[in-house]
C-alpha cells in the first residue's frame, strides 16, 4: 500500500548528500542487476511526488492507482518553499511530480525550467486549453472558483452581479477581504485587468480598497466570520472554503459562519467575461527516469473516475468538462467559467501586484 511518508533524504538537507548516495548506491546495484538480462521487467515501482496538496485529499486517489497497478507513491508534502526546494535540488531531486494549486506556483516553477513537455494525446483531450500550459509542461487538474459571498441576512444576492461592482460606492464600509497580495487576489486583479486593462483594473482596485470595512486581513475563512459577526457584508472567496466550513466537524463554529453567507457567482450575464477561476495542477519533472510512468498516471487523474474525487474531495470543479461537479456542489449554483486562459493570468500578474502596492489593497 502507499503511504505517505518523508524519507531523509526529504526531509533534512544536510544530511542530503550522504543519502543520496546512499540512493544512487541502491539504484547503481538495481541497473546492475537489470543490466544481468532482467531490463524488460525494470518498470518504476514508485513514483515520488512533491505536493503541496492535502495529504487526506490525494492519499485515497494515490491508494486507488496502487491498487489499480502495482505502483506506488512517495510524497512529500511541502506546503511552501517547493520552489526553492526544487531550485536548490536541481537536477538531483528525488521528485518525479509536483502536485500544487494555484496559476501562480505552477508558473513560478514553470520558470525554473524544471518540467519536462508532455506529449499526451489523453491529457490534451480531458483538460481544455486554457486550463493547460500551452507548452504542455503543467496540466489543470480541478478548478476553483474565487467567488463573492455575501451576508445571508443583509444582501440580496441579486444585489450583485459583476466583480467590477464592487468597486461601486454602494458597498462602501460593507467588503472585507484578505491581502491583496495574496496569490488568491492578485490572480482575480489580474484577470480584471485581462479584460478590462491596467488603468480600468487600478481605478476598480482603488474602488474597492475605498470600500473596505476593515485592513485587508485573514484568510478566506476569516472574511465570512466578519461577516458572521456583522463586521461587512460582501467578501471575496474561494468556493471550496464554504463546503470546509459547512462540514466542519472539529471547528463547528465555523458551520454558522457558512450559514451567514450567500455564494454570489460573478460576471454571469450573456455578454459577459464569466466568473474568474483558478486551478490546482501537475507537471512531470525534466529529471524524472520515470516519464511512461508518470505520464500514465497523470492521464489516470484527468479520466473521470478520478476527476471526480480528486475534484470533490476538496470541493472544487473537475477540469475535464465531461465529467459533473459533485451533487453537494452542484446545489450551490452552476456558472460560466471565465474563457481567459490561466497562463493569461500569469502574465498579468506582475501588473496586478504593482496596482495592489499603489492602492495599498
Ligand atoms: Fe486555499
Amino acid at each position: 500500500m502507499t503511504a505517505v511518508i518523508s524519507y531523509g533524504f526529504f526531509r533534512d538537507n544536510s544530511r542530503l548528500s550522504v543519502s543520496r548516495l546512499c540512493v544512487i548506491l541502491i539504484l547503481s546495484a538495481a541497473f546492475l542487476i537489470a543490466g544481468a538480462g532482467l531490463i524488460r521487467t525494470a518498470k518504476a515501482e514508485t513514483l515520488n511526488i512533491y505536493s503541496s496538496r492535502n495529504p487526506q485529499l490525494i492519499q485515497p486517489l494515490l491508494d486507488a492507482y496502487t491498487d489499480e497497478t502495482g505502483i506506488s507513491f512517495k510524497v512529500l508534502h511541502l506546503s511552501d518553499g517547493m520552489a526553492q526546494r526544487l531550485e536548490a535540488e536541481a537536477d538531483n531531486t528525488p521528485a518525479d511530480m509536483v502536485l500544487t494549486t494555484d496559476i501562480s506556483r505552477l508558473s513560478e516553477l514553470d520558470k525554473l525550467h524544471i518540467f519536462t513537455a508532455v506529449d499526451s494525446s489523453i491529457l490534451t483531450t480531458n483538460i481544455p486549453a486554457k486550463w493547460r500550459d500551452e507548452d504542455h509542461h503543467w496540466f489543470g487538474l480541478s478548478v476553483r472558483a474565487r467567488v463573492a459571498v455575501v451576508s445571508a441576512d443583509r444582501v440580496d444576492p441579486d444585489e450583485l452581479k459583476q466583480i467590477e461592482d464592487l468597486a461601486d460606492s454602494r458597498w462602501r464600509g460593507r467588503i472585507c477581504t484578505r491581502k491583496g497580495s495574496h496569490p488568491y487576489n492578485r490572480a482575480l486583479l489580474a484577470s480584471i485587468i485581462a479584460h478590462n486593462g491596467a488603468e480600468a483594473a487600478q481605478e476598480w482596485a482603488e474602488g474597492l480598497v475605498a470600500n473596505l470595512a476593515r485592513k485587508p486581513q485573514g484568510n478566506d475563512r476569516a472574511q465570512a466570520r466578519a461577516i458572521h459577526a456583522g463586521l461587512c457584508d460582501v467578501a471575496l472567496m474561494n468556493t471550496y472554503y464554504y463546503g470546509l466550513m459547512k462540514f466542519n466537524l472539529k471547528k463547528t463554529e465555523q458551520q454558522e459562519w457558512a450559514k451567514s453567507i450567500r455564494i454570489v457567482f460573478l460576471n454571469q450575464g450573456d455578454d459577459d467575461h464569466g466568473q474568474h477561476v483558478n486551478i490546482t495542477g501537475a507537471a512531470i519533472l525534466e529529471s524524472s527516469e520515470k516519464y511512461d510512468e508518470a505520464v500514465a498516471f497523470l492521464e489516470w487523474l484527468s479520466q473521470p473516475e478520478a476527476q471526480r474525487v480528486y475534484a470533490s474531495t476538496n470541493y472544487e470543479y473537475p477540469v475535464n468538462p465531461n465529467v459533473a461537479p459533485d451533487a453537494e456542489i452542484a446545489s450551490w449554483g452552476t456558472f460560466r467559467a471565465d474563457d481567459l486562459s490561466v497562463q493569461e493570468l500569469a502574465k498579468h500578474a506582475p501588473m496586478a501586484q504593482r496596482i495592489i502596492n499603489i492602492t495599498g489593497w
